[in-house]
């Protein structure tokens, strides 16, 4: 909970540096294998070895960790994930995407929020409930890096979220404090 706490309290210190996105996704991807395998879910990664960003790794690594494992989480036996990171001169584009059960509508302006599930989706049976933190820690880390989240979805077909981060082409290592985190969404 300390991202939580943090978080309410306003600031969160960012803590940037020049890596290689596309080297931290094949490996987030790579570790999320396996629990994809025992789901019986297939899961790729459309991703260029090379795409430098200035982002604070151990958030953007949470916030891939948790849209990867919703992707499974709500995903049936069969079906597929597919993450891609498509860098373009003004940002760099994430796409996690999948075949799961898919948001109605009407659910999908509150799924960002804190303690929000959509009720009765029920993850597969067996799977673990969460606590419907994820997705807003998952804003909060977009917002703190000046960045725009979308998501797509439908029932029964699947969802997609696009994340855009600015691509701030030149630029060293940083100590950053995000400010006005108490607002979430
Ligand atoms: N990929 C997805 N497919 C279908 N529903 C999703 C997906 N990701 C999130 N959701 C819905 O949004 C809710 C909030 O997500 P999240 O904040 O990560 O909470 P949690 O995973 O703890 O339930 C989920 O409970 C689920 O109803
Ligand atoms: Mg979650």
């Amino acid at each position: 909970m300390l991202l939580l706490s943090q978080a309410e309290s306003g600031q969160l210190l960012l803590q940037k540096s020049r890596l290689n996105l596309g080297a931290v996704v094949k490996d987030l991807v790579e570790q999320f294998q396996i629990p994809a395998e025992a789901a019986g879910v297939r899961l790729t990664a459309d991703v260029p070895s090379q795409c430098s960003a200035l982002v604070d790794r151990v958030q953007i690594e949470r916030m891939i960790n948790n849209l990867l494992s919703n992707a499974l989480k709500f995903t049936p036996e069969g079906g597929q994930v597919r993450m891609a990171l498509k860098p373009s001169p003004e940002c760099i584009e994430m796409v996690v995407e999948d075949t799961g059960c898919g948001i109605a509508s009407e659910h999908l302006p509150h799924i960002f929020d804190r303690f929000y599930r959509v009720p009765g989706s029920g993850a597969k049976s067996g799977v673990e409930q969460g606590l419907g933190l994820g997705l807003s820690f998952v804003a909060w880390i977009v917002k703190a890096h000046r960045g725009k989240i979308e998501v797509e979805s439908t029932p029964g077909m699947g969802t997609r979220f696009t994340i855009k981060l600015p691509g701030d082409g030149a630029g060293a290592d940083t100590l950053e404090l995000a400010g006005e985190a108490a607002s979430f969404s």
